[in-house]
């Protein structure tokens, strides 16, 4: 952690008993106290010399009006497991489009990008949905919560199908917990800070316990402080639970945080710039 990311850290307030409760989903807890499902790349990240996520020569562009906008051009890129990578770029140069990519939201026009030994681009729409419910969680700029669902049910939403009543209580219990939200369970978006929606955002991220984390500008709605202590629960993420991170950001402070920092301009990635911090355990 840099000094200024362990600053951001301190920031962020949690009772004593909201920090047991983290724990139990932690790195300090045994592995089968932190798992939802099983998740397909979660293998993947015990093997240190595998990344996570290959990226080979893919290409993207969109028609508009009959004509085409090229947007990545054969760009090759591999992720470890564990990394928490920044992203950044000009506004238009990409950023959302390669995330999305990533993230399995948008398929490239050509190229591989396999995801934990999965070729993700060889799956149907109906076996990709499935993929993505296991294994991404997705925080946004401005929110996407929903506005008639108070905080626990918006966590609880994508749980609905799969676990029982019980296992999902316990399980939205330990998401709002992490993010110190537990307390305001029953309030609705609107009656929530920015900083607080983006907070249950980040729950609802996680309570399925994906292995990958994807966010596109989560502080970019947010104040400094707000911003920080996000940047510090994205951090506890990669840290105490071994979320692999991919965070796109305008803000050089808030990539400053991430182990690696990569520019995208006019189609193409810049090396990365290594930011020298540890690696989490997968
Ligand atoms: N669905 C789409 N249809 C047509 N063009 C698109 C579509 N999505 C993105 N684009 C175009 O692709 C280019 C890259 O867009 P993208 O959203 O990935 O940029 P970005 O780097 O995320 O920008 P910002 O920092 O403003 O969010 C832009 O020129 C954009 O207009
Ligand atoms: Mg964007």
């Amino acid at each position: 952690m840099t000094a200024q990311c362990e600053l951001i850290a301190d920031a962020t307030e949690l009772t004593p008993a909201q920090t047991s409760v983290t724990l139990v989903a932690g790195a300090h807890a045994p592995p089968h106290s932190s798992t939802v499902h099983t998740s397909a790349l979660a293998e993947v990240g015990k093997t240190p010399a595998l990344p996570l996520i290959s990226i080979r020569n893919v290409s993207k562009s969109y028609r508009r009006g009959g004509q085409i906008v090229p947007v990545l051009s054969k760009l090759t890129l591999d992720i470890a497991a564990g990394e928490f990578l920044a992203l950044m770029g000009p506004s238009g140069s990409g950023k959302s489009t390669l995330l999305n990519l990533i993230a399995a939201i948008d398929r490239p026009d050509s190229g591989e990008l396999t995801v934990g030994r999965l070729d993700i681009t060889q799956l149907g729409e109906a076996e990709l949905a499935d993929w993505r419910a296991a294994n991404v969680g997705f925080i946004f700029q401005f929110y996407n919560l929903m506005p008639v669902l108070t905080a626990y049910e918006n966590v609880e939403l994508l749980l609905l199908t799969s676990l029982s009543r019980r296992e999902r209580a316990r399980h939205v219990e330990q998401a709002l917990a992490l993010v110190g939200l537990w307390a305001r369970s029953d309030h609705y978006p609107s009656e929530l800070s920015g900083g607080q929606q983006q907070r249950v955002a980040i729950a609802r991220a996680i309570v399925t316990d994906p292995s990958l984390i994807v966010a596109d500008e989560p502080t970019g709605d947010l104040d400094r402080q707000s911003a920080e202590e996000i940047l510090a629960l994205m951090d506890r993420l990669n840290v105490e639970l071994g979320k692999t991170i991919v965070m796109v950001t305008h803000d050089r402070r808030a990539a400053e945080c991430a182990h690696a920092i990569m520019h995208l301009e006019k189609g193409e990635l810049s090396a990365k710039e290594s930011r020298g911090r540890r690696v989490a355990a997968g």
